[in-house]
């Protein structure tokens, strides 16, 4: 699917060409003026200046076009406004949570994503939080932003009316790793949609990730399992930080990571620790504990982000990374 701009008329167009029109227009009459003058007023036709006494209809003239075009601005842009703050009381309500550095989707069903997935031609209404700093969530391509406060629920809503797959992504600086809080819009097929929503289809990315488990007992048996703490890795936002593959990125990469000799720094003073499950639970519930030599203190704690069990996940994953 591609990255696209739809060919929607949107309030936010309007107001905005509304603007340029009259901009450019002004622009091309304040010009013709100013270059009519500079003839007319040449100093070899014009020797003698002459003082201009008060000319009232050329003052009410330019009092009175001004205030219309301000007030017929202010018009456009407001009924754009009621349009972007009204959303149609059908639409489908999708909850949003900003977090360093990721995005989650939350659907009336309970289903969870890192991808905001919508069925084409339904409108959509997002409800909007932050789990820690504030962040800002800005479509492009449907023109609405919004800020995500933390302890405070903010909302937006959109018509998806093509398909495709568009940008989505933080526009708040919000730390570090706020330049990897992208993500997509992905506008699908009413019957796609259905089907992923309803859990009957998988897409092929989560099938990736979620692949039928060669620890499809441990699951049953309900101890941690890697693949969950995989996805957990995903939607909690690791991702943006830490990498699987050996590569250091903003942090360590969790790739062998389990079991290594890492040089830490309480205090200030350096000391050799073993990164075992006792050191990953602290560095994601108290980060600021220990932090490992080379990388900047920056790590958000995950303190009331994350359950026990998806603490254990998140190790299980590690573990695995061999
Ligand atoms: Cu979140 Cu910038």
């Amino acid at each position: 699917m591609v990255t696209g701009w739809p060919n929607m008329s949107n309030p936010a167009d309007d107001t905005f060409f509304f603007i340029l029109g009259i901009s450019v227009a002004l622009l091309a009459m304040n010009t013709g003026i100013m270059l009519y003058f500079v003839y007319r007023y040449n100093r070899k036709r014009h020797p003698q200046a002459e003082e201009v006494k008060e000319n009232v209809s050329l003052e009410v003239l330019w009092t009175v076009i001004p205030t219309i075009l301000v007030l017929a601005i202010f018009f456009v842009g407001w009924k754009g406004f009621q349009y972007m703050r009204t959303a149609p009381p059908d639409a489908m309500i999708i909850k949003v949570t900003a977090r360093q550095w990721s995005w989650t989707f939350d659907y009336a069903n309970g289903k969870e994503n890192n991808v905001l997935k919508v069925p084409v031609k339904k409108p959509v209404k997002l409800l909007i939080t932050s789990a820690d700093v504030l962040h800002s969530l800005y479509i492009p391509a449907y023109r609405i932003k919004e800020d995500a406060v933390p302890g405070r629920q903010t909302h937006l809503w959109f018509l998806p009316d093509q398909l495709g797959s568009y940008d989505l992504f933080c526009t708040e600086y919000c730390g570090v790793g706020h330049s990897a809080m992208i993500t997509k819009v992905e506008v699908m097929t009413q019957q796609d949609f259905d089907a992923w929503y309803s859990g009957t289809q998988e897409t092929a990315e989560e099938a990736a990730e979620t692949k039928p488990s060669l620890h499809a007992a441990a699951k049953k048996a309900g101890a941690p399992v890697p693949e969950t703490g995989a996805r957990l890795f995903q939607v909690k936002g690791c991702v943006a930080c830490h990498t699987t593959d050996g590569t250091p990125k903003i942090g360590p990469s969790f790739k062998g990571v389990f079991g290594k000799q890492e040089t830490v720094i309480r205090n200030g003073q350096e000391r050799q620790i073993t990164v075992d499950e006792a050191f990953i639970k602290q560095t994601l519930l108290h980060p600021e504990t220990d932090r490992v030599k080379g990388f900047p203190p920056i790590m958000p704690s995950q303190q009331g982000q994350l359950t026990d069990k998806e603490i254990d996940e998140i190790i299980a994953y590690i573990k695995s990374l061999k």
